[in-house]
């Protein structure tokens, strides 16, 4: 069994190991007998090898870890040194099941090929040139994103799928770095919004002349119970969530959070101070909730009697997790959004984020007005491009439903004698799934982790299943049968 020590501490013991026998082989050893290696997921002789031999072997990101790196995080006392495909393998040899995808980022799995491939290329020839000159990639990365979205409603006249009456793009692409930076630039447009369209007096009949004299007024922003949008300021305070919050306010101001999939609240909380309402389609973080379309289009509508702007954080359940390109694909064409926000699986794991915004709003933002350094860089647009040219074949996301059909029918089968009791249901679509306990899901967490499967938490006693969408049938099924195995032996 694996120790049963966990993060820092976790860490802390497995140094204290290391130095107490002289090494990094001590560690590899320790690890390799103590854990399930031997259940069929074992590492070849080779890989085994690289790992203790490396110069960075196991001990030292362990070390390191203790003593250097900022106690954010609590991780199992493992070191993942590599991938292939949905595996990935520590430095002690052992092989996972990775139904974490690194929380729904490498969409096409580990080390994939083109990937590589286009990343290597890029590497030799242009990574960074900041945003001061044009390069190859954004610019095809933008298109490609604003082309295939908007093929999925080619008569769209709402948000980012309005077409200008000149034939001009309907939406424009704003790139960043992460998650979180894509949601701050997202809250930043639509505050700019605001106030141009208070100052403006378009809001109709009904808006308060006090909005007219201070357009600053409009700047309310909704977000959801349950929602999750990141950590810097402006994304945090969209964040309800207190241990999130709680250590760093005050946050941002004009903030009210309103019940999830709670039509009849819409009216009270999205007023004409309002600019942005902002929501998941589907909650991933807070436990995989899936929006009723009367929810959405409530917002619509709403958002369009105030002139406040819809925006989509799609940064998990986006770019084909759902089973279809956009979450929000899967509505009718009167839910859509002025603005989606996108990050974790468009780069495949290269750092990147960005801004889908329909092209009215995108017009009133100005040079100089919104900016980043790195956002936009060749390396990442790059491995974007490579990922869209995979993720956007009709038979890759008829995979993700396929194999997103096989998980739930499993876990639905194989739990059935614990629902009600220590399960209490299964949620979500395509390959976002959550299975809810009753009570804390840690230990089956670490208990699958024994079996070789990497599983990730999320609010509300939720195990979140995240796999690469390329994942086999096959490994599906192995993935339930272990869940299954492991929740079997913690009701025994
Ligand atoms: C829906 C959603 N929005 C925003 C974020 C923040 O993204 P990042 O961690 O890349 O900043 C996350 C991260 O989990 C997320 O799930």
């Amino acid at each position: 069994m694996i120790p049963a020590v966990q993060g820092k501490r976790g860490l802390l013991a497995l140094a204290a190991a290391a130095a107490a026998a002289g090494g990094r082989r001590r560690i590899a050893r320790c690890a390799v007998a103590s854990t399930p290696a031997a259940r069929g997921y074992r590492a070849t002789a080779a890989q085994q090898a690289s790992a203790s031999t490396s110069a960075n072997g196991p001990a030292e990101p362990a070390a390191a870890a203790a003593s250097c790196v900022m106690d954010t995080y609590v991780r199992p006392p493992i070191v993942l040194s590599h991938g292939k495909g949905s595996y990935v393998y520590d430095t002690a040899g052992n092989k996972y099941l990775d139904f974490t995808a690194g929380i729904a980022v490498t969409a096409l799995g580990h080390s994939h090929p083109d990937i590589a491939a286009a990343v290597a290329d890029q590497a030799t020839k242009l990574v960074h040139c900041s945003n001061l000159f044009h390069n190859e990639w954004a610019p095809r990365l933008a298109r490609r994103i604003v082309e295939v979205t908007a093929a999925a409603y080619p008569q769209g006249t709402r948000g980012i799928y309005a077409r200008p009456a000149d034939g001009a793009s309907p939406a424009r692409v704003f790139f960043a770095n992460s998650g979180t930076e894509a949601n701050e630039g997202a809250l930043k447009f639509a505050r700019k919004h605001g106030k141009h369209v208070a100052a403006a007096g378009v809001l109709g009949k009904g808006t308060s002349e006090a909005l007219r004299v201070d357009p600053n007024l409009k700047h309310g922003i909704v977000s959801f119970t349950g929602g999750f949008h990141g950590r810097t300021m402006g994304a945090l305070s969209v964040t309800a969530t207190p241990k999130y919050q709680t250590p760093f306010t005050p946050l941002i101001p004009g903030v009210q959070t309103a019940k999830f999939n709670q039509t009849e609240e819409i009216g009270a909380f999205v007023d004409e101070r309002t600019c942005a309402v902002i929501v998941e389609p589907i909650q991933g973080e807070g436990g995989i909730h899936v929006a009723r379309p009367e929810f959405l289009r409530a917002l619509r509508h709403r958002c369009d009697q105030v002139g406040a702007l819809l925006i989509y954080d799609e940064i998990q359940c986006g770019l084909g997790r759902s089973g279809s390109l956009w979450a929000h694909q899967q509505y009718p064409e009167d839910c859509s959004p002025d603005i989606v926000t996108m990050a974790k699986p468009l780069a495949n794991g290269i750092p990147i984020g960005a801004i889908l915004v329909s092209d009215r709003v995108a017009g009133i933002i100005k040079p100089g007005e919104h900016g980043t350094t790195c956002g936009g860089n060749p390396l990442a647009c790059r491995a974007g491009c490579t990922v869209l040219d995979h993720i956007t074949r009709p038979e890759f996301l008829e995979h993700v439903r396929a194999a997103g059909h096989v998980l739930e029918r499993e876990l639905a089968r194989a739990l059935a004698p614990f629902m009600g009791k220590d399960v209490v249901g299964l949620r979500g679509t395509g390959l976002l799934r959550g299975i809810q306990f009753s009570s804390d899901p840690a230990k089956v967490v670490e208990l699958a982790r024994e079996r070789g499967l990497l599983l990730v938490g999320a609010g509300g006693n939720v195990v979140r299943l995240v796999p690469p969408l390329n994942t086999s049938v096959a490994d599906i099924e192995r993935g339930a049968a272990i869940i299954a195995d492991c929740v079997k032996h913690l009701a025994a």
